[in-house]
């Protein structure tokens, strides 16, 4: 008996130190499989066709299948981990590449946009020479797959002080748990339980209903960037960050406890933030794995 309650002691204490690491994941794993799941449904056939190449044979031809893969290996890839989101400096509600895109050391560039401009620049090579590429193509498709999920996560882009709500402990409900995890994880799986009948395919058919009906008009503009360019982080991140100032850390400060007012006012958030991460997703892959050149010659 003494033996067994020393265990548990211990088991108890092994899980407390592990829920106070700060987790770098973004979504949790429904929330990249529906974000990718609803690029995949915009995707043109070339973007497909380059796609399907690419993906590992793991996923059989399904891209949301392995889109938390960058989560999986972030152990393995210790210097992939501050990829996965860009913080300002503390109360600072805006977001500003030179200023904030950099790694905990000072390394310039080592952010979740500054790794959605080289893994786009990594992919533009596949028209060149997919067998000959000096870099691993696979990689990267995954890589940008998550990691535009993860910039549409308000709380990947929150304040440097709280490690984007990390170290901000609050109760969901009536579990003891962090804001970051609340923003990742806690929402949708409350929203599948409440709304979904625990059936992903349900929630995501729901967000591609929307795309198509009430945000129809945003959604076009969603999927442009501007001046031409194949991938615009920029505005996402700004938009993350605002969010996070007006929705996730408002009313969220440490020891309080969130149930449903703050569930049912973000859930909207939340799940716009999904869909226009698939959108723009599809939109992005679509113009790096487009054949048309992307200066349009004055014809005569
Ligand atoms: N670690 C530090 N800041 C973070 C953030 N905004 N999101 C996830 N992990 C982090
Ligand atoms: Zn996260
Ligand atoms: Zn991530």
């Amino acid at each position: 008996m003494y033996g067994s309650g020393l265990w548990s002691m211990m088991g108890t204490a092994l899980v407390f130190l592990l829920m106070l690491i700060p987790g770098i994941m973004g979504w949790g794993k429904e929330g990249h499989y529906a974000t990718c799941k609803i690029a995949e449904g915009y995707l043109t056939g070339e973007a497909l066709a380059a796609v399907k190449q690419l993906l590992p044979d793991s996923a059989e031809g399904d891209l949301a299948s392995v889109c938390s893969w960058p989560d999986e290996i972030r152990f393995h890839y210790r210097w992939s981990s501050a990829l996965h989101y860009v913080d300002t400096p503390d109360f600072r509600c805006n977001y500003e590449y030179c200023r904030d895109c950099h790694d905990s050391a000072g390394h310039k560039d080592r952010c979740v946009t500054g790794a959605i401009y080289n893994y786009t620049m990594q992919l533009s090579s596949y028209q060149d020479s997919i067998v000959e590429s000096k870099y691993n193509l696979t990689e990267a498709l995954l890589f940008l797959s998550h990691f535009i999920g993860d910039v549409h996560q308000p709380l990947h882009v929150g304040f440097t002080g709280d490690l984007g709500g990390n170290t901000i402990i609050v109760r969901w409900y009536r579990r003891k748990t962090n804001l970051h995890h609340v923003w990742d994880t806690m929402i949708i799986d409350s929203a599948l339980k409440t709304f979904y009948n625990s059936d992903l395919t349900i929630m995501i058919h729901a967000l591609q209903q929307n795309i198509t009906n009430d945000w129809l008009n945003d959604a076009s503009s969603w999927a442009i960037c501007a001046n031409n360019h194949t991938v615009c982080p920029e505005p996402y991140a700004s938009e993350s960050i605002s969010a996070a100032c007006k929705f996730a850390y408002r009313n969220a400060t440490p020891g309080s406890t969130l149930g449903d007012e703050y569930f049912l006012s973000r859930l909207p958030v939340v799940e716009k933030r999904l869909a226009q991460g698939g959108v723009r997703l599809a939109a992005t892959l679509n113009r790096i794995f487009s054949s048309q050149p992307k200066i349009a010659v004055a014809r005569r």
